[in-house]
């Protein structure tokens, strides 16, 4: 079921989310589960088959600015961060419009809606070919680690989707950054991601941490994107037993390495495959290197400690 993206296959793709059914849909930072964001029983489907919670919402995506704005009453700080950053991996956090397109299941009854406009072409290509909102969270079951392959999703969702839109390993490999707005506009960090915070902060001035009464990202729950090994942190070397996976030149050669040149951007695009990989060795534990909490290090952190939480 997985396909090449071309023309008829697009078509085909967007023909099935207009039916209400599934598909999975490439983009740059994970692949997403695709369905119909106005049609609450498409949306509906989405959280049977992640079994995903329903008060956790989904992303809306969406082709540009001027689409985001039919959906949600975007602060000014938004406005700039979509007109620098968009498309690509942000996600934004709005007040939501009554006459939002979206439906209300997909915000899980929330007043505000999370948009991003995706950068990667076959999305796009998705998201034009439909012409309306299209509700993703990332490919997985519920709680476990996120697609950046077809073949991965296929695992994760296969037997309930109409059609995989292959788009090649990912190119970010984490999550869209998500941020929201507090009361004066002031933005607000609901999830690290594969936007780094200091450029956001280049363009709109320090982000928050959410405070209680904020919004926030009801889906940030402890444990998340997990293995089936548990996971041991900050780990100089594995113990006997343990797998490894490793980061940066100093690591010794012949283990999975999530970059050898230290390079964080190269550690984010590799961290779920490579999770994956040493999990699929059945080690009862995964050793994982310390990984410097700069640039993309807090959201590939922020990613190890839920893999890691208690479940
Ligand atoms: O990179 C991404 O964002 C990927 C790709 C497929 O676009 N999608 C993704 O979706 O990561 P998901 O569903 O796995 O994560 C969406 C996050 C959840 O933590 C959810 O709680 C939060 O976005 N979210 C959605 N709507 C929200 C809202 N109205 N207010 C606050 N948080 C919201
Ligand atoms: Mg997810």
């Amino acid at each position: 079921m997985i396909v090449a993206p071309d023309e008829a296959a697009i078509a085909r793709a967007a023909a099935a989310l207009a039916q209400g059914d599934l598909v999975v849909m490439p983009t740059e930072t994970v692949y997403g589960l695709a369905c119909d964001a106005t049609n609450p029983s498409a949306v509906s489907r989405v959280f049977e088959a992640k079994g995903r919670p329903r008060f956790n919402p989904l992303i809306a995506h969406v082709a540009d600015l001027a689409a985001a704005d039919r959906e949600a009453r975007l602060p000014g700080p938004a406005q700039v961060l979509a007109e620098a950053l968009w498309p690509g991996p942000l996600t934004l956090v709005a007040p939501r419009r009554a006459e939002a397109l979206t439906c209300e299941l997909a915000c899980a009854g929330l007043d505000t809606i999370a948009l991003r406009a995706p950068a990667h072409p076959v999305a796009r290509a998705l998201i034009a070919a439909f012409g309306k909102p299209i509700a993703a969270p990332s490919a997985n079951r519920s709680g476990r680690i996120s697609p950046t392959r077809a073949a991965h999703a296929e695992e994760e969702l296969g037997a309930v989707v109409a059609l995989i839109l292959d788009g090649g390993p990912s190119e970010r490999g984490v999550e869209s950054t998500i941020v929201g707005f507090g009361a004066d506009a002031e933005p607000v960090l609901l999830r690290p991601g594969a936007i780094a915070r200091d450029e956001i902060e280049a363009l709109v001035g320090p982000l928050h941490a959410p405070r209680p009464g904020d919004v926030s990202a009801p889906g940030m729950l402890s444990s998340h994107y997990a293995p089936r090994a548990r996971l041991r942190l900050n780990a100089g070397a594995p113990r006997d037993g343990e797998a490894y996976l490793a980061f940066g030149p100093q690591a010794p050669a012949g283990v999975l390495n999530l970059s050898k040149p230290g390079d964080l951007v190269e550690a984010a695009a590799n961290l779920y495959a490579h999770l994956r990989a040493l999990d699929a060795l059945g080690a009862a534990v995964i050793a994982v290197a310390p990984i410097p909490e700069a640039g993309l290090g807090e959201a590939i952190n922020d990613r190890l400690a839920r893999a890691a939480a208690p479940r």
